[in-house]
């Protein structure tokens, strides 16, 4: 088998992070992602994963949150079976595959070009998803997106990389652009930003972290069009079962995140209409 060398730092490092979590989640038992592909493609990269030393929680936590973006996707392709998916930020995560979109979607990976590079030779090519290489900031690959269908934006693991002025003029060009659709991500507050810039994992890729929110709210404000639909703890589960997979302080964590508002706030999964 040939192995992919990796030479990628900082911001696109942690793709390794999130990869290497759903692959781990995969094989635990009781795993909500199942997600094989991943699996396979740790299984074909030459990276040293043991030195992230990756708690069980971690992993748990990365996979409950993309199995939470996961859903939504599903919701919104079921309501709108000819729609546009712009996947930004997607890294080497295996979403279209494991949310395996009908015919009628127009599926849009973005990432950095070094990294929509190694994607390109991890994955076997699948009709109806365009590889895109480029910085989601930059505004002509967007400029290229057929308008004119609902579109859904969904990002994980990204916007918190990004500046501010720059993530806001994305937002406001994808609500002025398309008729309808849905922004789903994962935010921060600043308590949450500290936390996550101090964790070891993406501390050891060297990655900056910039964007935090002050509340979910205080979005809408900021870009015309945008509606809270749905917030949610980032690693929440509605499945009793998923939660109790959890060590028990890391339930003793979720439970405080859920009753003190400050600390609720550090991560969570929001998703927008528009
Ligand atoms: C934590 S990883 C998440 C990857 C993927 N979404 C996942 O969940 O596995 C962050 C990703 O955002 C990408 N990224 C960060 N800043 C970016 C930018 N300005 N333009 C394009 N991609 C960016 C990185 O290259 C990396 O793939």
């Amino acid at each position: 088998m040939c192995m992919e060398k990796i030479a990628l730092t900082r911001e696109k490092e942690t793709l390794l992070i999130t990869l290497y979590a759903k692959a781990r989640e995969s094989l635990l038992p009781e795993s909500i992602l199942k997600d094989r592909h991943a699996a396979a493609a740790v299984g074909r990269i030459n990276y040293d994963f043991s030195r992230l030393r990756m708690r069980r929680d971690e992993m748990i936590g990365l996979a409950l949150r993309a199995h939470t973006l996961d859903g939504w996707a599903r919701e919104f392709i079921a309501a709108h079976p000819e729609a546009t998916v712009l996947h930004l930020g997607c890294g080497l995560d295996t979403r279209v595959q494991r949310v395996d979109p009908p015919p009628g979607i127009d599926w849009y990976e973005v990432d950095y070009p070094e990294v929509i590079a190694l994607r390109r030779s991890l994955y076997p090519a699948r009709p109806g998803c365009t590889l895109v290489g480029s910085p989601v900031t930059d505004p002509e690959w967007l400029a290229r997106i057929p308008a004119g269908r609902p579109t859904l934006v969904v990002a994980e693991g990204l916007f918190l990389y990004l500046a501010e002025d720059a993530l806001l003029q994305l937002l406001r060009t994808v609500t002025a652009k398309f008729p309808s659709g849905e922004v789903v991500f994962d935010s921060y507050n600043r308590l949450g930003l500290t936390w996550v810039a101090h964790n070891r994992m993406i501390r050891s890729t060297g990655a900056v972290t910039r964007w935090s929110l002050r509340s979910p709210q205080a979005l809408e404000g900021q870009v015309p069009g945008l509606r809270l639909r749905t917030e949610r703890g980032g690693y929440e589960s509605d499945d009793s079962r998923q939660r109790a997979r959890y060590s028990w302080p890391a339930q003793a964590a979720l439970w405080l995140m859920r009753r003190v508002r400050p600390l609720g706030g550090m991560t969570q999964l929001l998703r927008y209409h528009y």
